[in-house]
């Protein structure tokens, strides 16, 4: 990977959260500090939840728990691919958890419930709090983004951790240089798509808990190789660099950084090699395992990309992929 760097590095920026205007982050820490001492006086009862009939089929609860199950705890705001990955590591890792799932629809509550999460719609609009807190859910069905990320986060109790998986999309990079973990975002108000990832950041990050900016999730056949080989001719530029992480190994990287109780830190997940589309795409047509080929790309302008590297994070967390790059992973399809 090039070494020169195109990012000038922000040290203040290494790992820490943005700053929210006073008044509003006071707001947020007096309204968490009020519920989490509340749910402290309180024992954890499920009998004293109201939601548990949004889902007919959802698993009863209706006795308190011993205290250890309580402190594992799981709450997944957006149980979707990659929620259900730390939903079942959570689980094999600490085998007496509860792993609670929210979701907008109900249309995947009864495969919820059979993979052992307990689902609902309202999990974080009651008064029930959760030691853990895994905020996974895009930004792209609801208006309100940050709004729904302040409820997740009053719902969490302070005790384990809090985490939300952002992008690696706010990074201030678009000429396919470096980027790590320091590299500058992008200002507030120059795009509204980056805006509402970084207020939703911030509102996690104000109250302690952590940030995960994820670069492309894949897994074979979900990820930007399945979309363009969905479309076969694609109108963007072919030397644009992606990066990527596996899914199995964005879920491991979520759950090493759930265990071990960060703070106010922003990680990045990715797996250090990025690569061109057309070198992605060449892995792809190159390899037979794919059942369609892939046309070609026939844009000739566009933003680039950004080459990630996340050794910081690897570092500070002590984690490594299971997918080193994504050429490995399409070598392991059988
Ligand atoms: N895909 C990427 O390349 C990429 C890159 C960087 C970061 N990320 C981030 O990685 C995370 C996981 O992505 P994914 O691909 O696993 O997501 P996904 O499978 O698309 O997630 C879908 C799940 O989220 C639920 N959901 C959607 N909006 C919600 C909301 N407002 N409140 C509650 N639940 C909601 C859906 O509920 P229903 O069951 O009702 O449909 C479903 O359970 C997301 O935070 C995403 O922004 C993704």
């Amino acid at each position: 990977m090039a070494t020169t760097s195109t990012c000038v590095p922000n040290t203040n920026a290494i790992l820490k959260p943005q700053k929210l205007p006073v008044n509003f982050s006071n707001h947020l820490r007096s309204s968490h500090s009020n519920l989490a001492s509340r749910v402290k006086m309180t024992s954890f009862s499920m009998s004293k939840v109201t939601h548990l009939k949004v889902s007919q089929d959802a698993i009863s609860l209706t006795s308190s728990p011993p205290r250890v199950m309580v402190e594992h705890d799981l709450l997944i705001v957006g149980p979707g691919v990659l929620g259900r990955l730390v939903a079942q590591k959570w689980r094999q890792e600490i085998p007496d958890c509860r792993v609670y799932g929210q979701t907008v629809t109900t249309d995947h509550h009864n495969e919820l419930i059979q993979m052992g999460i307990n689902p609902s719609l309202k999990w974080t609009e009651a008064t029930h709090q959760f030691s853990n807190v895994l905020y996974c859910a895009p930004p792209s069905r609801t208006a309100d983004y940050a709004g729904n990320v302040r409820l997740a986060v009053l719902s969490w109790n302070g005790e384990g951790s809090f985490l939300f998986t952002s992008s690696s999309a706010p990074y201030d990079c678009n000429d396919n240089g470096p980027c790590d973990e320091d590299c500058p975002v992008v200002p507030i108000g120059r795009s509204p798509r980056i805006d509402v990832l970084l207020k939703a950041e911030n509102v996690v990050l104000e109250v302690g808990g952590c940030v995960l900016r994820l670069a492309g999730l894949y897994e074979a056949d979900r990820g930007a190789h399945n979309y363009f080989l969905e479309k076969g001719i694609v109108d963007s530029r072919p030397d644009h660099i992606l990066n990527l992480i596996h899914y199995e190994d964005a879920a491991s990287l979520a759950v090493t950084i759930l265990k071990k109780k960060f703070r106010g830190q922003i990680f990045l997940g990715c797996d250090n090699h990025p690569l061109s589309r057309q070198e992605m795409m060449d892995l792809v047509n190159k390899s037979g395992k794919f059942s369609k080929k892939f046309d070609k790309f026939i844009g000739t302008d566009g933003p680039l990309g950004k080459r990630l590297n996340n050794t910081k994070t690897r570092q500070v967390v002590g984690w490594e992929p299971k997918y080193p790059s994504f050429a490995r992973f399409v070598e392991s399809i059988s």
